[in-house]
């Protein structure tokens, strides 16, 4: 019975790109990060919209992500952000894809592919400069560097970085990201000296594309800002999904009763409830018992008692017009009447990527695309 449905407008896509895209001088290009289902917007929807708007990139974390835009018959140059494993090395050249390299194994595997294939291997390298996590350790670039160049058939197309706290306006934060910086533009430096034509040169996620320019180099890489899934002054960028159900069954519960699993919610007076056919398994987290809200009829309701797996209770006592199978708006909706994904994301104790992520993600077949 559960019903959830994820509404993408596709125009909101195309306005968050311009919006991103008018802040970049010409010199500076756009790798749109489409990896998870786009965030749980469709990837290849979304990767159509961002590729007619002029990405140069298409930005994902897996072969398989990159196969299905190939298949899909998307022809932009395709990145990797997770690498490969060395057995995907074949496919990899086969289907055009980018990936980017943190270590010798895959390179190796790409080099001898490219020979087999006669063909060659497009790699651009990631050097970790305080992300902790994927990239070449800072110490040993220069070794791993000239080991990369003596592989045939390996190609170096680009030089890149991550951020790990460049959202974060916390004081010690903008000096870590500052130093990531700087680490990265003296890498930068020595590895032009020796390349000067490396093509590609990338290091900002959306938080540094939208607030500092001096971490643009060639090449920017936003997610989050693409679906709207962060606040900037002065930058408009929308959320693009909206998650709706509707209303399967109404009841008027006298006061002083126990609703719901774990008897979280005890009524105080007689209340009108709605049960919404959505919870935890479609994405509506448990984190939201007690604490969310949807909007019918463009009011808020409360989530009242324990959200189940597929079932949620709302208190609608102020919205006595209601009927059984009135649209619910989880998350969305339009001018003042709207639940935003920062709500959202607060009520779960999350963040808006996250919450993208699950309600977006949890049932693909159901996303629906306008404009
Ligand atoms: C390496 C890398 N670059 C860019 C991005 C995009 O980041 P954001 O969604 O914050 O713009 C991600 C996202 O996780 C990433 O892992």
């Amino acid at each position: 019975m559960g019903l959830i449905k994820v509404t993408i407008d596709r125009q909101v896509l195309r306005n968050n790109f311009r919006e991103i895209k008018r802040l970049l001088p010409p010199s500076v290009s756009v790798g749109a990060v489409v990896k998870s289902q786009a965030y749980g917007h469709g990837m290849v929807e979304c990767a159509r919209v961002f590729a007619q708007e002029g990405a140069r990139f298409l930005v994902v974390s897996l072969i398989d992500e990159g196969i299905t835009l190939r298949e899909s018959g998307l022809e932009e140059p395709v990145l990797l952000m997770g690498g490969i494993w060395p057995q995907e090395a074949q496919d990899c050249i086969r289907y055009g894809l980018t990936p980017v390299i943190s270590g010798l194994q895959p390179l190796k595997a790409l080099s001898r592919a490219a020979t087999e294939l006669n063909q060659e291997a497009r790699v651009h390298i990631k050097v970790d400069t305080g992300m902790g996590r994927l990239g070449v350790p800072m110490e040993e670039w220069r070794e791993f560097l000239d080991e990369a160049l003596s592989y045939p058939g390996v190609v170096l197309e680009g030089l890149m970085s991550h951020f790990s706290v460049a959202d974060s306006p916390e004081n010690s934060d903008v000096a870590y990201t500052m130093q990531q910086m700087e680490v990265f533009k003296a890498i930068v430096e020595e590895v032009r000296k020796k390349l000067p034509h490396l093509k590609w040169i990338h290091l900002a996620n959306s938080a540094a594309t939208l607030q500092l320019p001096q971490t643009h180099w060639n090449l920017v890489r936003p997610g989050l800002g693409l679906y709207g899934g962060l606040r900037i002054p002065q930058i408009n960028l929308q959320e693009a999904m909206e998650v709706s159900s509707r209303i399967l069954h109404i009841k008027r519960v006298p006061g002083g009763r126990f609703l719901s699993y774990g008897r979280a919610f005890r009524t105080t007076r007689e209340t009108l409830v709605a049960v919404v056919p959505v919870g935890y398994a479609l994405g509506y987290l448990r984190s939201l018992s007690n604490r969310g809200e949807m909007l019918v009829r463009g009011e808020r309701a409360p989530v009242i008692g324990r959200v189940c797996m597929d079932l949620t209770l709302l208190d609608v006592t102020h919205i006595p017009q209601v009927e059984l199978g009135d649209p619910v708006i989880l998350m969305g909706g339009k001018g003042k009447q709207r639940i935003t994904v920062f709500e959202v994301a607060q009520w779960m104790d999350t963040i808006t990527y996250e919450v993208f992520c699950i309600l977006g993600g949890s049932h693909p077949g159901q996303r629906e695309y306008v404009n």
